[in-house]
């Protein structure tokens, strides 16, 4: 089996483009933003603090067993709530400029919908102007995966249209506060894995008709038109923010260069990232095979909708960890089954993660396995390259999340092994360098956030499966950088244009 590394191929021109050596003219432009990242429930704890709403991942970790794999909770996790000061203090310190967070919906309206609770709205003001005053750039998403428990109850969450009048209504409350001091925004984080956490586990949530295979193409229709009409109306009050979905997924390599694994490729785009990036980008609905293949499942939009939803995105933001290798099925390219349940789909294409090498990663019982296939040089380039002409944002590409959780970090426990993380060192200074290197080839490439800010409740995988670039003793609530930070932040010390 070849590697695929040795040329990356921006598929699917086909043309293969040869790896550039290091260079020392590579630039970051001068007005590139480079942070850290994090997410309400996975690290501010104070679930019950002034006024939170309960939501649907307080029911996931308390009364769900073993939805957590420890089952830990969000209760306290890294009490930034509290710590938010003390947390920006260091990134200004570290010496990056951007700081991007989520605020969490059922603070601001604790069941959703009605009554604006204004001690949160007080708390994400000062949150917010503390970047400010640290000349730090904030990035607002709003809807990191906590749904007000009241909107699950009541009608089932994203599953139900009503959502799009509830979510729009919480986006102007937040757009309306926030659009002098906050230039970029994110509707929704990662819409293909909060969808594909439908069905939520049965007897807690409401229950709904819809069957259980079906729950996450409603819900990626409801969330392209609340994102939407969230859209329209940060725009209408004012016009040069920056508001994009944060998309993620792998980059995906055509395990030969045979036409079927080309349609096993453009099939897996097309059920993953272009779900979303086509309606928004290019043509406000669904891709070609997305249509073909589960048209049962999805609804049509109407021509309004499709007006509605197209060119609503002003970045093509990507959560980009990582790369898949992508096949025919076994079964041959023609036996894949309309309406499968994804994310199999085994009869559509296959993928594999074969070529394990520097950063392959076997996470913790529990994780996975972090698919870290190739050398971030091998693949992130092509990525770059495919997101800019694939779907042509007007406002650049930018990796809105990436990092790596090291393996066996949490078995660790003096704290001066703890901070030196040479594999994520490693993955964080190949994976600029990509940049550059895409950057040089003429991508737009606009800037990069580090997931994560600091070691926190890795949802499911809960606090075992570390991605910080600092560490946090969780029971001190201290923090402390690891190694990866500086290696992090040196990479624009040396080659951010002056
Ligand atoms: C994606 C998600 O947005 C974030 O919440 C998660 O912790 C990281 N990736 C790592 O898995």
């Amino acid at each position: 089996i070849p590697p695929p590394s040795l040329y990356y191929s921006p598929f699917p021109t086909g043309q293969q483009v040869p790896l550039q050596t290091k260079n020392e003219s590579w630039k970051f432009p001068k007005d590139f933003w480079y942070g850290v990242a994090g997410a309400a429930y996975q690290i501010e704890g104070a679930v019950k603090a002034e006024g939170r709403g309960p939501s649907t991942w307080d029911v996931l970790t308390h009364r769900v067993a073993n939805y957590v794999v420890t089952n830990e909770t969000g209760d306290v996790a890294d009490n930034n709530y509290y710590q938010y000061k003390e947390d920006i203090a260091r990134i200004a310190a570290l010496g990056v400029n951007t700081y991007s967070f989520s605020i969490s919906w059922s603070r601001i309206q604790p069941f959703g919908t009605g009554p604006v609770n204004e001690q949160a709205l007080a708390h994400y003001d000062d949150v917010i102007d503390t970047c400010l005053e640290y000349n730090i750039i904030p990035m607002v998403t709003l809807y990191h995966w906590d749904t007000p428990l009241f909107l699950q109850n009541s009608y089932g969450g994203w599953l139900d249209s009503k959502i799009v009048d509830d979510f729009t209504e919480y986006a102007r409350i937040v757009f309306n506060r926030y659009h002098s001091k906050v230039q970029y925004w994110f509707t929704v984080n990662e819409p293909i894995v909060f969808c594909g956490f439908y069905p939520l586990p049965k007897n807690y949530f409401k229950k709904t008709d819809i069957p259980d295979i079906q729950q996450k193409y409603y819900c990626g229709h409801n969330v392209l038109l609340a994102h939407s009409a969230a859209y329209h109306i940060g725009k209408s009050l004012n016009s040069s923010l920056s508001i994009s979905v944060k998309h993620n997924g792998g980059y995906k390599i055509p395990r030969t260069n045979s036409s079927e694994d080309a349609i096993a490729v453009q099939r897996a785009w097309d059920f993953n990232e272009a779900w979303f990036s086509d309606p928004l980008f290019l043509t406000g609905d669904y891709p070609k095979y997305l249509k073909e293949y589960l048209d049962t499942f999805l609804d049509p939009f109407t021509d309004e909708q499709r007006a509605q939803i197209n060119g609503t995105s002003d970045i093509y933001a990507h959560d980009a960890y990582t790369s898949d290798i992508i096949m025919a099925p076994d079964s041959g390219i023609d036996a894949c089954t309309k309406n499968e349940s994804h994310p199999l789909f085994p009869s559509c294409y296959n993928t594999t993660k074969l070529y394990a090498n520097d950063y392959w990663a076997l996470g913790p019982a529990g994780d996975p396995g972090t698919p870290w296939l190739v050398k971030a040089t091998d693949w992130v380039p092509a990525f770059l390259h495919y997101m800019q002409d694939t779907w042509k944002p007007r406002g650049g590409v930018a990796i809105t999340e990436f990092g790596i959780s090291e393996p066996f970090e949490a078995l660790k426990t003096s704290l001066p092994t703890i901070v030196i993380d040479p594999i994520r060192s490693k993955y964080y200074v190949d994976y600029l360098e990509a940049i550059l290197m895409a950057l040089s080839e003429g991508v737009d490439v606009v800037g990069t956030l580090a997931w994560s800010i600091y070691d926190n409740l890795e949802w499911s995988s809960g606090y075992g499966v570390k991605f910080g670039i600092q560490y946090v003793n969780l029971t001190t609530q201290e923090r402390f950088f690891k190694a990866s930070a500086f290696e992090y932040v040196n990479m624009f010390n040396v080659y951010l244009e002056k």
